[in-house]
């Protein structure tokens, strides 16, 4: 190595440490998820809303909390609307803020699903000096490439959706299968919104968001370890017209009452029918209706968060860092790291 690239690696070493890890990490967990709580604040006594909130689109950053109904209207306000997210266990430290501004609610038969603009956030997963060392070239490098870039996120969005990624987001293979529509496409911007609904976005400019509004209908299978490089692979399809179920990598079993072909080793399968949808900006909200639920097996399946968070999650432990990092490599691509 020159004395230049020494120099080099010795300065980023410096200023990075080791939290130069993949943004979208991969991790097996079971579920549901026991690491994170996600609380709203502002609205009286906090509400516990981990598995009734989703990420509704990126640009702009809009989140969406599912709320009983008129909670939004009669809670007492008091102070700023925020999304806290916290160590569900241990010290349960706060790890991640994001403020919010309501922008819209949309009735849900008992309860509502509330939007909100992203006003801010707060990162504290990595002492303030190393987040600010990513976040300065990330925010350089933004502005640079924005009118390359198809979701135009800004800077303070894409500073909040690091924190959304501390909460464990499934990977799910989504499946079509409708009047000549026949897809397999991996997703995780997704969240449970209780009582029977879920909501989703997909990216607008993608065939794979308009194939779902034509069809109406999907079966969303959780991904297993094994299956986790194939399915990244399958990100692709997003932008296909048609799959030939034949000449899937895997073998195929039928969702339940849509019989839709789905992984033959998906650990829970759910079948969803769109009840609303929502062009906000780059992404389009669904909001679906849960029709069936079948779990096959309680297995680690994959889940993504954020490397800020890995860091945190294995508090800067060296070893254990390295070992993860082989392990996401092998995830995402069946190899380990070069
Ligand atoms: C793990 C994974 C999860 C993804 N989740 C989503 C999602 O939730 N919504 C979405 O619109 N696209 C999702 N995508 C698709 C990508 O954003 C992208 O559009 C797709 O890979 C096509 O590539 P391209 O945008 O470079 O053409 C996902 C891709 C991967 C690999």
């Amino acid at each position: 190595m020159s004395i230049l690239r020494q120099c080099r690696q010795a300065l980023k070493n410096i200023v990075y440490g080791d939290t130069l890890l993949p943004q979208e990490f991969t991790i097996g967990l079971s579920e549901p998820q026991t690491e994170i709580a996600v609380w709203l604040h502002g609205l009286g006594a906090p509400i516990d809303v981990t598995f009734r909130h989703t990420t509704a689109c990126c640009a702009p950053l809009i989140m969406g909390v599912s709320l009983d109904k008129e909670q939004m209207r009669t809670g007492r306000r008091r102070g700023n609307l925020s999304l806290r997210y916290y160590e569900r266990g241990g010290e349960k430290r706060l790890l991640g803020q994001i403020k919010l501004a309501v922008k819209a609610i949309i009735p849900l038969d008992d309860s509502e699903l509330v939007l909100f603009n992203v006003r801010g956030s707060t990162n504290y997963c990595l002492p303030k000096l190393r987040l600010w060392a990513h976040y300065l070239p990330q925010t350089y490098s933004n502005r640079k490439n924005l009118p390359k870039f198809d979701v135009k996120m800004t800077a303070l969005e894409l500073r909040a959706a690091i924190v959304t990624f501390i909460r464990p987001h499934p990977l799910s293979l989504v499946s079509i299968q409708s009047e000549g529509t026949e897809n397999i496409f991996p997703m995780n911007l997704m969240g449970d919104l209780g009582k029977g609904y879920f909501a989703f976005g997909l990216k607008d400019s993608r065939l794979a968001a308009h194939q779902v509004e034509r069809a109406g209908r999907i079966a969303l299978s959780n991904v297993p370890l094994p299956l986790c490089s194939i399915a990244m692979k399958m990100a692709i399809n997003h932008t296909k017209t048609s799959v030939d179920w034949e000449q899937l990598p895997f073998s195929l079993k039928t969702s339940k009452q849509f019989r839709i072909p789905v992984p033959a080793s998906a650990p829970r399968v759910r079948e969803m029918k769109v009840d609303q949808l929502y062009k906000i900006g780059s992404h389009t909200l669904f909001v679906a209706r849960i029709i069936s639920d079948e779990k096959f097996s309680d297995e680690a399946h994959v889940n993504m968060i954020h490397g800020f968070y890995q860091h945190w999650r294995l508090q800067g432990h060296k070893e254990k860092i390295r070992a993860s990092l082989a392990e996401d490599s092998f995830n995402k691509r069946g190899l380990a790291p070069s």
